[in-house]
């Protein structure tokens, strides 16, 4: 029986979401991005080998996996040329199962010269994107007036198309922002090397997705960035620009929304974050070094050092229920080994009144204190533990307790970075 899985980050990315990916895809056909853009950092480490892909589906290491990139993600041509060169450098031939939508949005140097330049003017205010223009080329997709990738095969108007929208993005840079204008003609004579490159990568990403369910073959729906993070139910305006839920890898793969036997939300076994915006339950003392430190929390896209804290069961519960999560994948149990006491937040108190649920907003949420319940911690190593029975009583409660809490079980966990550091206690694909 064929499976069609979701896995995607239940909290603000970050979450290991490219380890378990490039896991699960053993017996799967394909595997689909479907939103996000090259913002997004996938982290896969094979026999100690470490690949960073941002662009490139994370099945891309399998050498029998078929890789789409479904017209929801936003494409910077200059971005993905590259990354599969550095594929290419190291061994991975990827132009010959890579597959990408003609629909994708192509995002343009003015489109990250605004991304920066808005960034600029918002001063203390700024959400700390990653400034790769991801947020500019969304607007332009919803505003209609942006390029889609299959415009490339006409070179003439796709010409007349850039040249008329970076005229539009100089205007903003110049005249709202102040800021310097880019080179219109040096956009323009980019197209013919962008479509020599990737035309003959295009293809109906949406009628290989029929095909693959027809067949019954296992295809996997690989989220970016994560649900704390969507446009319209994360902590606006501190989010990225796309839908990063499991609703969207149908409408951003091309397939219905019945398409999915199971989602499998990713949890870090802590909570962090990149950019700005309200984050509860953040440390700022030794607990938080001790995270940041043997989590290695560098972001994969840009090396900002990411915040961290305790994991946070309130924001956690609604984004298993956003995405019908049907199964948890904890990841980096290990960076918890060695802390003597460990707190999940499990409601807020906001004036003299306690939540169960988050506000709203974002406001209301950095208004919000953390209402902790404290667990013992382990002092035994979790890392590279492969069988369940093996990790220490303490962890086990620990996991147990997340499941309870987000009503959801835990079916993956993850001991380290490498492919084998993981148990799979079940198999959403079988
Ligand atoms: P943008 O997606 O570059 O517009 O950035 C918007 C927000 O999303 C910022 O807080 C970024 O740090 C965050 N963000 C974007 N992509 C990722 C990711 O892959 N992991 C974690 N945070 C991300």
């Amino acid at each position: 029986m064929s499976r069609s899985v979701v896995v995607l980050g239940i909290q603000w990315g970050d979450e290991g979401k490219g380890k378990v990916v490039d896991l699960l895809t053993e017996d799967c056909a394909a595997v689909v991005r479907f939103q996000g853009g090259h913002n997004a950092g996938h982290t896969l480490v094979i026999d100690g080998q470490k690949t960073v892909l941002h662009l490139v589906p994370s099945g891309i290491l399998r050498d029998s996996v078929q890789c789409l990139i479904g017209s929801g993600v936003v494409v910077s041509p200059d971005a993905l040329i590259g990354e599969l060169q550095t594929l290419e450098q190291a061994g991975i031939t990827a132009r010959d199962r890579l597959v990408i939508s003609p629909g994708c949005p192509v995002i343009l140097s003015s489109h990250i010269a605004l991304d920066q330049a808005r960034e600029r003017a918002r001063g203390s205010d700024a959400i700390g994107t990653t400034g790769r223009g991801i947020g500019p080329a969304y607007e332009d997709k919803v505003a209609r007036r942006g390029i889609r990738l299959g415009e490339l095969g006409n070179v003439d108007t796709c010409s007349e198309r850039v040249e008329e929208l970076v005229e539009y993005h100089n205007f903003l840079l110049t005249q709202r922002f102040g800021a310097e204008p880019v080179d219109v003609s040096e956009c323009v004579s980019r197209i013919p090397a962008w479509r020599d490159r990737l035309s003959p990568m295009m293809g109906d990403v949406s009628g290989m997705l029929e095909a693959y369910s027809n067949a019954k073959s296992n295809v996997l729906f690989e989220g970016a960035q994560g649900a704390l993070l969507d446009i319209d139910h994360g902590t606006y305006p501190f989010v990225t620009s796309s839908n990063t839920i499991a609703g969207a890898a149908a409408s951003g793969g091309g397939t219905g929304p019945l398409a999915f036997d199971a989602v499998i939300g990713v949890i870090k076994a802590y909570a962090t974050r990149v950019g700005a915006g309200p984050f509860p339950t953040e440390l700022h003392e030794t607990v938080g070094a001790h995270l940041a430190e043997r989590g290695n929390e560098f972001g994969a896209t840009t090396g900002r050092p990411r915040r961290c804290g305790w994991f946070d069961a309130v924001l956690a519960r609604r984004a298993c229920w956003l995405n019908s999560a049907s199964g948890l994948c904890v990841t980096k149990l290990d960076v918890l080994d060695g802390l003597s006491e460990l707190a999940i937040c499990v409601g807020y108190r906001r004036g003299g009144e306690v939540l169960d649920d988050p506000p709203w907003d974002s406001a209301g949420l950095a208004e919000c204190e953390p209402i902790y319940e404290y667990l013992p911690g382990w002092v035994e190593r979790t890392g590279s533990v492969r069988r369940l029975e093996a990790l220490p009583a303490a962890a086990r409660t620990y996991l147990d307790r997340l499941e309870e809490l987000l009503g959801v079980p835990v079916d993956i966990i993850s001991t380290g970075p490498d492919r084998d550091d993981t148990m799979v206690l079940r198999d959403p694909f079988q």
